[in-house]
């Protein structure tokens, strides 16, 4: 008898009181991963959402503009909370504001390759100090009832590729799960992710580990998962497409794959989505917000380069709505062309 083909999956896991099934996670991107996308993105299947990135400093001193940043759903459960630093007091003093608002998880930032960050110490800069990141770890540790976990890149450059070691000094300072971007901060986001070390960070440490980068499809999910890890995080891929982790959670249980949705589908969640961005943060900043998050809507999307240009004049809520019946209409004439056998009318 044939042995049963299996699609591969992650493992899942469990952090606190919280079970994840498969572990999807949409990974934390500032000016994108708003209240309002995650909300899309989990009524499609994500797991776990993430707020961008705040300063431990700012929290720490109470800045209202950043505060702003740390707004959580009563129905996003659970959510996690993403600050960056590198001392230890003021990361645990940040620590504690998050938690007094509600969040479930508080993740430290040891990824961000931003010279603004790093040049302060922060971000993918604590790669290169396991001793010190392990301290900001306890501490914050020391400081809250939540969990506490870390998110990391692969190493600093092609030479110090420390990923693994680093996630052990972190798992023994108290963090409880570790998500690893397969690129070093030489990288940026250029080249492709290293699974190969992925895999070894996951076979290196005990607490869940959470594979990022590159993961576009259900190959490429499949891909990651290959590795090893409980879980994995999707960012740029989920832009636009936050039906994509319905599709990875169909191979993942063994059932076909749903199609992207039809482009009049997508055009009501664009709208929805910019409704939702308006009721957060008013109509002018909000429309600003959506000129970017609008333009990821339209792959494959007939006219998909005049529908972008339209993006970048987005106002007032109304544009939105003109150019969410735009897509529909021009959906509708390709689909009443290819009925027609794709003749047009000589
Ligand atoms: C525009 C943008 C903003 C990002 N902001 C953050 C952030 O605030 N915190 C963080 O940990 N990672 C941030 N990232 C990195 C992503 O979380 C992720 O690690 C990276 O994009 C690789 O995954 P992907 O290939 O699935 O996009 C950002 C990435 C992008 C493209």
């Amino acid at each position: 008898m044939e042995a049963e083909q299996k699609s591969p999956k992650t493992r899942g896991y469990t952090l606190g009181p919280f079970q994840f099934r498969h572990g999807l996670a949409l990974a934390p991107m500032a000016g994108n991963t708003n209240l309002a996308y995650r909300r899309l993105c989990r009524r499609f299947g994500a797991e776990l959402t993430t707020t961008e990135m705040v300063s431990s400093r700012a929290l720490h001193y109470n800045d209202e503009k950043s505060l702003s940043y740390l707004e959580r759903g009563d129905d996003e459960r659970p959510v996690a909370a993403q600050i960056f630093g590198n001392e230890p007091e003021v990361l645990a003093s940040a620590a504690r504001r998050v938690e007094e608002r509600g969040f479930h998880l508080l993740d430290l930032n040891v990824g961000c390759p931003v010279p603004k960050i790093t040049g302060c110490g922060g971000g993918s800069a604590l790669l290169r100090e396991p001793k010190l990141a392990a301290e900001c770890v306890a501490a914050m540790c020391a400081e809250v009832r939540i969990p506490v976990t870390v998110k990391i890149r692969a190493g600093w450059d092609d030479e110090n590729k420390n990923a693994p070691e680093f996630a052990a000094a972190v798992a023994a300072a108290g963090a409880q799960a570790v998500t690893v971007h397969g690129r070093t901060r030489e990288q940026r986001y250029t080249g492709r992710a290293d699974l190969e070390l992925i895999r070894r960070v996951a076979a290196a440490v005990e607490i869940p580990v959470i594979g990022n980068g590159d993961i576009i499809d259900v190959a490429s999910a499949q891909r990651m998962a290959e590795t090893g890890v409980s879980g994995i995080a999707i960012g740029r891929g989920a832009l636009g497409r936050p039906w994509l982790f319905t599709q990875i959670i169909a191979a993942f249980e063994g059932r076909q794959v749903p199609p992207d949705p039809e482009p009049a589908e997508r055009a009501a969640l664009l709208l929805e989505l910019g409704e939702g961005v308006c009721a957060l943060y008013g109509e002018g900043r909000g429309m600003r917000i959506m000129r970017r998050l609008s333009a990821d809507f339209f792959h494959g999307v007939p006219g998909a380069p005049a529908l972008r240009a339209a993006c970048n004049s987005l106002t007032e809520l109304s544009d939105l709505r003109s150019l969410a019946s735009r897509i529909a209409d021009q959906a509708g004439t390709a689909r009443d062309e290819r009925d027609r056998g794709g003749s047009r009318p000589s």
